[in-house]
């Protein structure tokens, strides 16, 4: 058994609080690579942001939970070696679908948990809630649940179409399972293609996406006041990165995300974590991809991964201080 704390992680509890007394959001950035973890840690550092490095299940395939696990503690002291006393790191397991993987990322060091039962009929998303919560709690380990169905198809996360949260059922659930924070689908989906063009509308020459479904956010703060909510699916897919990548070989067609304000907007209210996944492999791709085709004779990875990282913690530093509002809350 291995606990977060021994590792100087934290868990999300009193984060979480401060974050909807506050008005911002935390970013939980995904990472599989140290080059990741440098850049999320450098960004965290250099504006005082409390963060969340969070690990999904094709993550722990591609680099190896121990791995990722010694990456987040080296994260901690590599914080505190930059300059920060007191890192507020979390190492969050992102979209668990079984108990039996929540339990084995509680036993070796996660401060905290997503189990996704979300594809679940109601009643049995309760049941495995619950069985999550109840070990996780035994170890001061919080636990993030899903209720609503996001659309979006990637490795470990895929639903054909999106179902909005029922505002109807978030007291029930979260009562029944005592999840600490909640994720709720209002329109966002995983990946770089979030919308059709077809979708879109056409403002000054920009595809605009439909709104977020606000009034489903807030009648659910209505109905469970102050409670921690979350947002998967918060790529911006920014544009410029989108086009460097196809300058550069890449072929990224209708590559759609969602709207910076709107994100901001969301911030200001219970929403207090922010997914973002997608806008790092955009960054770290397009790094690579310039670098590479000014660079062809160039074959040392070290070369193109520390423009990458440079591109990566440049965002991350844009969304805290620009998006999210979390700079500073050390
Ligand atoms: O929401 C999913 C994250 O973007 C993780 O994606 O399962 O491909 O690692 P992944
Ligand atoms: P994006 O694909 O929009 O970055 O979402 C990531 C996410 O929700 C991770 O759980
Ligand atoms: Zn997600």
């Amino acid at each position: 058994m291995v606990n977060y704390k021994d590792l100087g992680l934290v868990n999300t509890r009193e984060m979480f609080a401060k974050a909807v007394k506050g008005g911002y959001a935390i970013p939980a950035f995904n990472f599989n690579t140290m080059e990741q973890m440098q850049a999320i840690v450098m960004a965290a550092v250099e504006t005082k942001s409390p963060v969340i490095m969070q690990v999904s299940k094709g993550a722990r395939n591609y680099a190896n939970g121990t791995i990722l696990r010694n990456l987040a503690k080296g994260a901690v002291e590599y914080a505190k070696e930059l300059g920060c006393p007191n890192p507020q790191i979390v190492l969050h397991l992102d979209h668990g679908d079984s108990f039996e993987l929540c339990k084995d990322c509680i036993d070796n060091g996660f401060s905290s948990v997503m189990i996704d039962g979300s594809s679940l009929p109601y009643e049995e998303n309760i049941k495995l809630t619950k069985k999550v919560v109840e070990y996780a709690h035994k170890y001061d380990v919080t636990v993030e649940a899903e209720l609503g169905v996001l659309a979006g198809v990637e490795d470990e996360v895929s639903a054909a179409e999106s179902h909005y949260t029922k505002p109807e059922e978030v007291v029930d659930f979260a009562t029944r399972t005592g999840c600490d924070s909640l994720a709720i689908s209002i329109g966002t989906s995983h990946g770089a293609h979030k919308f059709t063009p077809e979708q879109c509308t056409l403002v000054n020459g920009v595809l605009v996406p439909p709104p977020l479904a606000f009034d489903v956010l807030h009648a659910i703060e209505k109905k469970l006041p102050g409670f921690p909510i979350v947002l998967h699916g918060s790529s911006s897919v920014p544009q410029e990165e989108v086009e460097t990548i196809n300058k550069y070989g890449g072929k990224l067609d209708a590559a759609i995300g969602i709207p910076e304000e709107q994100l901001r907007e969301a911030s200001k209210s219970a929403v207090c974590k922010i997914n973002i996944d997608s806008d790092s492999r955009l960054a770290m791709t397009a790094a690579i991809r310039k670098y590479l085709a000014e660079n062809p004779s160039h074959f040392d990875p070290r070369q193109y991964l520390k423009p990458a990282r440079e591109n990566m913690k440049k965002m991350y530093i844009h969304k805290i201080v620009n998006v999210l509002g979390s700079d500073n809350k050390l």
